[in-house]
């Protein structure tokens, strides 16, 4: 499938929709309109005219279907297995790796007809994490998108186990990708394993653990959301230009945009915790507070916090100024992430 050919089906497929979770669409026109004006004008800048909630809803619904079939093709010995694995991957959330992968393709004018499989293997690493990180051992939560987490369902030893196979999924699906050259199978393996590792997710996850109840500074904080959410964000977006045969130095420039749109993802998770719904998250709030988690909104403040996410942003998006319009999902997702409820 080619970038091109990707968005004629989504664009073709144009519904009316209730965007990715609904979060971004339930805005009132009115309040639009002042968001609208308000962001020409601001730091961040102005944002070209595109319906990026039908781009995001029809890339949702790619990932959807191949993530149910990279499923329905795994052997399950044990039911619990399957159905925590159903439980982790299925009710999606705004499935925003994946798309990111899919609008970094697209940005360099990629040719790969498993691009879709190859964005899907960055969301079943998501869900794992997410599996791992709300068991009783980690942050200890029983909500997520809306519905009891995994080991809530399933139990602690098996939502371990589902977090273990989701995890080793990707990886076996990279690895059996048919008519992907070597060299470009071992890439796409090498980015997203080093993402997962201690450089990465599971580096930040124990710095998370070992920071609850801290006084940590900024940079330690920093450094926690670079690894545990920003190396999987930055992977997502290397994989789209792996996959589309990038030019060194375009590669580059869109790790440094995936590095920033990927810290600035962390900060805004934090701020919703600190000041977002329940109902809107699907995942309890207030409770990096309650775990004493070196979460940016209690060391520096909210509005340091959201200084930083939108200068994480400019940043993000000063890295695309040669990439043109092809770019602009980039763009566009990156003004959304900034602004999201959910
Ligand atoms: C939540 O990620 C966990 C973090 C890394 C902050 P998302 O906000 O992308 O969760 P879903 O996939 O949409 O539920
Ligand atoms: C996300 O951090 C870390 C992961 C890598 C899963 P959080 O612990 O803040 O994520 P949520 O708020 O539970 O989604
Ligand atoms: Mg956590
Ligand atoms: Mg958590
Ligand atoms: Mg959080």
């Amino acid at each position: 499938m080619t970038g091109e050919s990707i968005n004629a089906e989504v664009f073709s497929a144009a519904s009316a929709l209730s965007a990715v979770n609904g979060s971004w669409a339930r805005e009132k026109p009115n309040r639009r309109a002042r968001r609208e004006r308000r962001e020409k004008n601001s730091l961040v800048g102005a944002r070209l005219p595109m319906d990026i909630k039908t781009y995001l809803s029809e890339k949702k619904k790619l990932i959807d279907a191949e993530l149910q079939a990279i499923l329905a093709s795994e052997d399950m010995p044990v039911e619990s297995l399957a159905e925590g694995a159903h439980r982790a991957v299925l009710p999606g959330g705004k499935r925003i790796r994946p798309i990111l992968t899919l609008a970094s393709f697209e940005a360099v004018g990629g040719d790969c007809p498993q691009i879709v499989r190859i964005a899907s293997c960055v969301e079943l690493i998501h869900s794992f994490s997410l599996v791992h990180d709300d068991l009783p051992a980690m942050d200890n939560s029983d909500l997520r998108r809306g519905l009891p987490t995994v080991h809530k369902v399933v139990g602690e030893g098996m939502a371990v186990l589902v977090g273990d196979m989701l995890l080793a999924l990707p990886f076996q699906t990279l690895a059996e990708l048919p008519g992907v050259e070597d060299d470009k199978r071992n890439r796409l393996i090498g980015e997203l394993a080093r993402a997962c590792g201690s450089s990465g997710l599971a580096g930040g996850q124990a710095l998370d653990l070992e920071s609850e109840q801290k006084s940590v500074t900024e940079a330690t904080a920093r450094d926690i959301a670079r690894r545990k959410t920003g190396a999987l964000i930055e992977a997502s977006v290397a994989l789209g230009a792996i996959a589309g045969d990038a030019s060194e130095e375009t590669f580059q420039k869109l790790k440094e945009y995936g590095s920033s749109v990927g810290l600035a993802f962390q900060v805004t998770d934090d701020l919703l915790d600190a000041e977002g719904e329940q109902e809107i998250l699907g995942k309890p709030v207030r409770a990096d507070e309650e775990k004493g988690k070196a979460a940016y909104p209690s060391l520096v403040g909210g509005k340091r916090a959201r200084q930083v996410a939108e200068e994480l942003t400019r940043q993000a998006i000063g890295c695309l100024t040669d990439l043109g319009e092809k770019a602009q999902p980039l763009r566009e997702i990156a003004h959304l992430l900034l602004r999201r409820k959910g």
